[in-house]
């Protein structure tokens, strides 16, 4: 029944097995699931394999543990598993329903995200000390302002808003790009050079769409952000993973062949290290890039928030040869339900994407641009951005000394002079334990989100991304002081093997 298909790391391929059985059946709702051991001696792999696995399945809600008694097939599955049978059956023919042939790009795309939707919106109900990252404080936003402009924007409807709008996007708001990123940003380029797409997740998507050809090769970085390996994977780009240190991507250790068409790097807030580029690591991405003829796409999405030492400007400001898309994103900045963003372009990619971007949806909708542009012109932007950063520099404070305080040398930092989160690794934390961990601090409201997703191969230490910006200092205290309670006691003792009880996952040792 078990058959493992070969691709990729390992806990990925026995996630897929054991979705698979539950998707068709040989697991019916309510089954018990094998017990972590047995099933890693029977598979052959490691406890510490299957209980990542087993991990991806319970948090995707595909299986469920009952305390005391094991872990089951979940008899309420998620609401997108019809979906899922639906895609995994995509080939199959019936009778009477006609099931239409996917694209080689479609399957790719059903292949890569396991039948499921791309979706970074949260089901889970935010805790009461909810470490979770990506987003920033919705209460520090200028709602009323941003009202009022919106509403002035609304009541002049002219024919100039109510028609079809540029597909690259309004004037008014790509001027106010170009002004604001070269002020803040260091960026060089005219409003020409701005396309406003609808956040940089269509950035990533333009990008692979129109620069990369199945076979090609792509750089990312490892760890990474799943966006954009995704993008680039869907186009049928062979994925060439560049570690990540202290300094962000280590180009050295990247080929310098002419197979490489693009590198995608975050070298202000390395995602999701934290770690930040220095000018000397910058100016060899350049090199680098001019060498094996590479462009560099450069995801600039939270530099905004710098907390310490000096902001180095984007690459795209030190790039001569016109290498370098750079993307920016008001999701962090304003609210990621606006879905804008911006890319900078080369003059000669100008053209190539703004027709990509009008074949694929016509243009951002005007009204959102248009009020955005009076936002930054009438200074608002400015004002919320000094302010936010001012609130956001108090709660990473906050966190760093609560870490201090109640965890001292157990944790190590990184990732901390920038964003809106920071990586804690916990020394001496097997992960293995991590599941648990999560599980109680749940229990007890807080949040937390292990690093470990973001890796193509699980880390060897224990991570967990702590985001900051959505609690108040008080309650970054409290939530760390009940997390660190839970992270010093002792792991419950392992089960005698002889029981033959499967094993709680998150007691699994
Ligand atoms: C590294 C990185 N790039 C891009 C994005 C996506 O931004 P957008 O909402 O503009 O698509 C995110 C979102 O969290 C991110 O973390």
């Amino acid at each position: 029944m078990w058959t493992l298909d070969g691709e990729g790391p390992l806990y990925q391929q026995v996630y897929r097995a054991v979705r698979r059985a539950i998707l068709n059946t040989d697991l019916a709702p309510g089954t018990r699931v094998p017990s972590t051991r047995a099933f890693a001696s029977d598979l052959g792999v490691s406890r510490n394999t299957v209980i990542l696995a087993y991990d991806q399945l319970l948090s995707e809600g595909y299986i469920a543990t009952r305390e005391g008694s094991g872990t089951f097939v979940a008899t309420d599955l998620p609401e997108d598993l019809t979906e899922a049978i639906r895609s995994d059956r995509g080939d199959a023919q019936s009778d009477d329903i006609f099931t239409p042939r996917l694209s080689a790009y479609a399957r790719r795309f059903r292949n890569l995200t396991n039948g499921r939707q791309l979706s970074w919106q949260s089901h889970e109900p935010m805790h009461r000390f909810d470490f979770r990252y990506g987003r920033p404080n919705f209460f520090d936003f200028p709602h009323d302002t941003w009202c009022r402009v919106l509403g002035r924007r609304a009541r002049r409807a002219s024919i100039h808003q109510l028609d079809y709008g540029p597909p690259n996007g309004r004037e008014e708001l790509r001027s106010a790009i170009s002004e604001y990123l070269w002020r803040s940003r260091g960026v060089v380029c005219t409003p020409e050079q701005v396309i406003i797409v609808n956040g940089s997740q269509q950035a990533l998507d333009l990008a692979a769409r129109t620069l990369v050809d199945p076979g090609q090769r792509v750089v990312i970085e490892e760890p990474h952000y799943p966006g954009a390996r995704i993008a680039f994977e869907t186009a049928g780009a062979e994925i060439v993973a560049g570690n990540v240190d202290e300094e962000g991507l280590q180009v050295a250790t990247l080929p310098t062949d002419d197979s490489i068409r693009l590198a995608y790097v975050t070298p202000a807030h390395q995602f999701p290290t934290g770690a930040s580029m220095p000018i000397q690591r910058r100016v060899e991405v350049l090199a680098w890039a001019e060498k094996c003829g590479a462009l560099i796409f450069e995801d600039d999405y939270d530099s905004e928030f710098r907390y310490t030492g000096r902001p180095v400007e984007a690459l795209q400001g030190l790039d001569r040869a016109g290498r370098v898309i750079y993307a920016g994103t008001f999701s962090k900045l304003m609210f990621p339900a606006l879905r804008l963003g911006y890319m900078v372009l080369p003059a000669a990619l100008v053209q190539p994407m703004t027709a990509a971007k009008a074949a694929t949806d016509t243009g951002c909708p005007s009204l959102e641009q248009l009020a955005l542009a009076d936002f930054m012109k009438e200074g608002h932007f400015d004002r919320h951005l000094r302010r936010s950063r001012t609130r956001n520099a108090r709660r990473r404070e906050a966190l760093l000394s609560a870490l201090q305080e109640h965890l001292g040398d157990q944790v190590e930092i990184g990732g901390v002079n920038a964003g809106l989160h920071i990586l804690a690794w916990l020394r001496g934390f097997a992960t293995r334990r991590l599941p648990a961990l999560r599980r109680r601090a749940a229990e007890r409201g807080v949040g937390i989100y292990p690093v470990t997703p973001y890796y193509r191969q699980p880390p060897k230490k224990a991570g967990l991304l702590l985001g900051f910006a959505s609690l108040q200092e008080k309650e970054i205290q409290q939530g760390i002081a009940r997390l660190a309670e839970i992270i010093k006691q002792p792991p419950p003792n392992p089960k005698p093997a002889e029981s033959g009880k499967p094993s709680d996952l998150g007691q699994a040792d």
